[in-house]
C-alpha cells in the first residue's frame, strides 16, 4: 500500500471536497505558436470546455490562448463561466529569456507576478487551476518547492485560482510534499508512459488521496501500444480510431486526458471518445501491453 503522507488515515482532500465541475477532457495549447489563438477557438467550437496552458513562453503562447478565448466569447459560443482554465507557474530553469516575472525577486513574489500575468493574458480575474509546472529538483520536494506551494495557496485564498496542482512529479516527491504540507494538490499532471504502467504508482497515490490525475503524451509516448497489431485490429473491429481507444482506456483507469491535436477532425474524434465505454477485459489487456 502506498501511504498518502499524513493523509493516509482518511486521505481526505479538502480542495476536492467542494469542487464543482471537473472537466472530462482538457485541450492542451503547447507548441502552437501563432496558431494558438485560432486553435484555441477551434477547440472551443469543437466542444472542449477546458483549456490547459502555462506562463512559459518557451513552449506556450498564453496571450494567444487569451485571444482565442476572446474570439469565442465574442462569437457567443461560450462565456467565461462555461470554461475551465488551467495555467502553470514555471521556474526560471524551465523558461527562456521571456520570463513572466522578475528573476531577482523571491520565489513567492515570482509566483504572484506569474499568475497576475496569466490572468492578464487570459482576460480573467481567476483561473480554475494553477499548477506548479515541475518541482525545482528532479529528485526531491525542496524548500524552494515548499515556498512556491505556500505562495500558490495564498493566491488561491485570494481568489485568483479555484484549485491547485503539481506537474511532472514523482511518487517520492508527492509523498515528501504530503509530509511537508497541510494541503495536497487537487491535480497531478504527468506524462504517462505505458512502459511504467501508465504512471501506475503515482496514479494509485492520487486515487488514495482524492487527487485528480491528468495525463499527457498518451499517444506520443506510447507507440508500442498505439502500433500494437492486435490492438489495431480491435480498434478496427470497434470502428474507432487508436486515439479514441487510448483516450477511452485512459478514462477507464482514472486518467483525465489531455489532447493537443491541431486537427478539427481529431478534436471531434477525441471528444467522441467520451461516449466509448470499454469492457474491463479490454482495459486490463491494454494496461498489460507494455508494462
Ligand atoms: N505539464 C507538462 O510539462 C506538459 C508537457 C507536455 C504537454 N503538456 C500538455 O499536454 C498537452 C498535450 O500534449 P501531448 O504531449 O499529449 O501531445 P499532443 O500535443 O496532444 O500531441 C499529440 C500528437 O498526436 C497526434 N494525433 C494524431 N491523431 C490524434 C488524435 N485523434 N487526437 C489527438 N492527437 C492526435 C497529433 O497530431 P495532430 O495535431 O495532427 O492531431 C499530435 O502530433 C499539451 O498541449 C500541454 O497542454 C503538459
Amino acid at each position: 500500500m502506498i501511504l498518502c503522507g499524513r493523509f493516509f488515515h482518511s486521505c481526505h482532500n479538502e480542495a476536492m471536497a467542494n469542487t464543482p465541475s471537473i472537466p472530462a477532457f482538457l485541450y492542451g495549447t503547447a507548441w502552437k505558436e501563432d496558431r494558438t489563438a485560432s486553435l484555441t477557438e477551434l477547440a472551443i467550437v469543437a466542444g472542449f470546455r477546458a483549456v490547459d496552458t502555462a506562463n512559459q513562453r518557451r513552449h506556450y503562447f498564453e496571450a494567444g490562448v487569451g485571444q482565442g478565448l476572446t474570439r469565442a466569447y465574442e462569437a457567443g459560443i461560450v462565456t467565461r463561466e462555461d470554461l475551465f482554465l488551467q495555467t502553470k507557474f514555471t521556474y526560471a530553469r524551465g523558461q527562456d529569456h521571456r520570463l513572466p516575472y522578475d528573476p531577482a525577486a523571491k520565489l513567492d513574489v515570482q509566483v504572484g507576478q506569474s499568475l497576475a500575468s496569466s490572468l492578464e493574458h487570459l482576460g480573467t480575474d481567476h483561473v480554475d487551476s494553477f499548477v506548479l509546472h515541475g518541482p525545482s529538483s528532479n529528485y526531491d520536494w525542496t524548500d524552494a518547492d515548499a515556498e512556491v506551494w505556500e505562495a500558490m495557496q495564498r493566491e488561491r485564498d485570494a481568489g485568483r485560482t479555484r484549485l491547485l496542482g503539481v506537474s511532472n512529479i514523482s511518487l517520492d516527491q508527492l509523498q515528501q510534499m504530503a509530509d511537508t504540507h497541510e494541503e495536497i494538490p487537487a491535480f497531478v499532471q504527468n506524462r504517462c508512459f505505458a512502459s511504467m504502467g501508465w504512471d501506475r504508482d503515482v496514479r494509485r497515490f492520487c486515487k488514495e488521496c482524492g487527487i485528480v490525475y491528468q495525463g499527457f503524451s498518451l499517444l506520443t509516448a506510447n507507440q508500442e501500444v498505439t502500433n500494437h497489431p492486435p490492438l489495431m485490429k480491435i480498434a478496427e473491429e470497434m470502428s474507432v480510431t487508436m486515439a479514441q481507444l487510448i483516450f477511452a482506456f485512459a478514462r477507464a483507469i482514472g486518467i483525465l486526458p489531455l489532447t493537443g491535436t491541431s486537427e478539427a477532425e481529431h478534436m471531434k474524434q477525441d471528444l467522441d471518445s467520451l461516449k466509448l465505454d470499454l469492457p474491463p477485459r479490454l482495459v486490463e489487456g491494454i494496461e498489460s501491453i507494455a508494462g
